[in-house]
């Protein structure tokens, strides 16, 4: 996974300070829409939803300004639906190159041009799901071809050579066997990977939690195989610390600690502060402060272990070092396919 500069690294690093002693959030997701192109068998989105409520692309900079992330998701529903996605990076994006901005996406509507407007615009990456390396991610989605067209398009941008696609691929009782044919299509692909694990909160469906001995031991070889295959190009973009805690939550049905609200908020497309997809208390923009005092301060959830909770449930003093240890490590840089920088997600 491509690298950030030093420079834009300490950037993210110096406002991921300030907010952490502040109490701003550090990642913001902003749910551009609720609508999806896809019904997916493990969410609670799908289809088509009352979008005439949505913030405007110029809203999204009066948000940037009061929260001030220095990493933001641009996620959904399906984000690629809204035709002023592109206008909506270019107000979230400022000119010092902060926020560090992922887009979350299925990639059903991606085109090349689409996907050079948003690099123009902003996007530093580009998280693409893959719940299947072969055609039953269709069948997982609900949508004929979606596999046919990644399968087309991710190679053909990936060898564009800006090395910032990542698979986003989340871990269900249903593709566990696939983990490593996964990190195999990625490498085949020419991108990287990025695991999460399936929390039962959104559906309430348990059938795709892992709820067997069996079910945990081929996690375990699946992920052993995983770690066996890191080199120093950061292509399996998890730290070490986030697999292993992915075993943990599966293995105790759940994972203390968590920080949403305080350390992560997710914005709704109409505007309502949440703490996390997965919590519907919501607040005004500007009772940020509130929802830490009346939510964050007393939260007990541990339903889920999804990628932007794994992150940042890490102490302050990890979190940097995870994200700076690249520029002091002699052998990983040499072996690095680009300039080192943070986003280990
Ligand atoms: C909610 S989707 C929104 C963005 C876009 N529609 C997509 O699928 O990438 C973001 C991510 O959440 C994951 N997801 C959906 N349901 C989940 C669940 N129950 N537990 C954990 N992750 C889930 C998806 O696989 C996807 O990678
Ligand atoms: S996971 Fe993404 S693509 Fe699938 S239904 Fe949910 S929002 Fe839509
Ligand atoms: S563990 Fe945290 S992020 Fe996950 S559902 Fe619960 S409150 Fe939300």
């Amino acid at each position: 996974m491509r690298k950030r500069s030093l420079k834009e690294s300490l950037g993210i690093i110096g406002r991921g300070s300030l907010n952490w002693l502040t109490e701003k959030p550090i990642v913001v997701s902003f749910e551009v829409t609720d609508s999806c192109t896809c019904y997916c068998k493990h969410c609670d989105h799908g289809g088509p939803k009352d979008d005439s409520r949505n913030l405007g692309p110029a809203d999204y900079r009066r948000y940037m300004d009061v929260l001030r992330p220095c990493v933001v998701q641009i996620s959904g529903g399906e984000p690629l639906m809204r035709d002023d996605v592109v206008d909506i990076v270019r107000n979230i994006k400022s000119d010092s190159g902060l926020p560090y901005t992922i887009l979350v996406s299925n990639w059903s509507l991606m085109t090349d041009e689409l996907y050079l407007a948003l690099r123009a615009a902003g996007i530093d990456q580009f998280s693409v799901s893959l719940d299947f390396p072969d055609e039953r991610h269709d069948e997982f989605r609900r949508f004929p071809g979606l596999y046919r067209h990644l399968s087309t398009i991710v190679p053909r941008l990936g060898a564009l050579g800006y090395d910032d696609i990542v698979l986003n691929s989340c871990i269900t009782s249903a593709n566990l066997a696939e983990i490593n044919a996964m990190a195999d299509k990625a490498r085949e692909w020419g991108v990287n990977i990025c695991y999460s694990a399936y929390s039962p909160r959104r559906t309430g469906c348990r059938d795709y939690f892992l709820n067997s001995p069996e079910q945990l031991a081929l996690l375990n070889r699946e992920l052993d195989s995983v770690e066996a295959r890191r080199d120093g190009t950061n292509w399996i973009v998890n730290a070490p610390t986030t697999l292993e805690a992915t075993r943990r939550y599966f293995e105790k049905g759940g994972i203390p600690g968590c920080k949403a609200g305080l350390r992560f908020l997710v914005v709704t497309c109409r505007g309502e502060l949440q703490p996390c997809s997965m919590q519907f208390k919501r607040y005004p923009l500007q009772a940020q402060a509130r929802m830490v005092e009346e939510f964050a301060r007393c939260n007990t959830c541990d339903e889920c272990y999804v990628s932007i909770r794994s992150y940042l449930d890490k102490n302050f003093p990890q979190l940097l070092w995870e994200n700076v240890s690249g520029y002091f490590s002699f052998k990983t840089r040499m072996q690095s396919k680009a300039a080192p920088g943070p986003a280990k997600a």
